[in-house]
């Protein structure tokens, strides 16, 4: 499909996911293209007069909520998060995720474990039957990554650093740097995730495991909203 399409798919699935924000929820604000659209949705909705606060996930996601004019929050004041909204790369049959194609996935984690429910918005080329045609991102710490990296070659895993366009290392909000891993059909998740949080400097990894409540899919001209019953 191409990009323009998925685009409008995004785009609906935002409008759609920005209605579910009732007055005077706090809610959770990932980070890329989907949510983009999704902010801009919800700042329209401010500007009539709604009444929300959000925590954002990145440094990107903060600009366009002040741009939207919708107020922002952090965790010294607020403990638990009615909903959070996100993106993912890929989400597969049981509604696990990979993520952090943005570079966000530590703080996207985090703010989605805060959450009483999490809503993933996506156009319909992210979902899949298993994980892992989208390489999985995973945040490592500078010092010392040479040694990550050695593990990683060890135990077979086939990774690139994660570079920006003028050929720099790619550095998260947190001072990270992300390790893009080719994996493969990940057939067990949550053991993948497991095996790799074991490994000394990573931070964490972009599968989000069980993390996903709601499921707004961009489907050409309609929008699917599927529950995940397992949680
Ligand atoms: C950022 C993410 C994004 O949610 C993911 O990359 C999807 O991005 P987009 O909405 O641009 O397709 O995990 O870290």
């Amino acid at each position: 499909m191409s990009k323009k399409k998925l685009d409008q798919e995004k785009q609906i699935a935002a409008a759609a996911a920005a209605e579910m924000v009732e007055d005077g929820m706090k809610i959770g604000l990932g980070t890329g293209s989907t949510i983009n659209y999704f902010l801009e949705s919800l700042g329209a909705r401010v500007k009539k007069g709604l009444k929300v606060q959000g925590i954002p996930t990145s440094e990107r996601t903060s600009v366009v909520c002040r741009e939207q004019g919708i107020e922002l929050l952090d965790f010294a004041s607020v403990e638990k998060l009615d909903l959070a909204f996100d993106g993912a790369d890929e989400v597969d049959t049981d509604f696990n995720m990979i993520k952090g194609g943005g570079g966000a996935l530590m703080r996207e984690k985090i703010v989605a474990s805060a959450a009483d429910r999490v809503v993933i918005l996506v156009d319909s080329s992210k979902q899949v039957e298993n994980l892992g045609s989208f390489p999985l991102p995973v945040e490592i710490i500078k010092f010392g990554f040479q040694q990550v990296e050695r593990k990683f070659k060890a135990v077979g895993i086939d990774y690139t650093m994660r570079m920006t366009d003028y050929g720099q290392p790619y550095v998260t909000d947190n001072g990270n740097y992300i390790l893009d891993c080719t994996m493969g059909e990940i057939i067990a998740p949550y053991a993948m995730a497991e095996k790799l949080k074991l490994i000394t400097g990573v931070v964490d990894s972009g599968l989000f495991i069980n993390l996903c409540d709601v499921l707004v899919i961009g489907r050409g001209k309609n929008v699917e909203m599927l529950e995940n019953k397992r949680k």
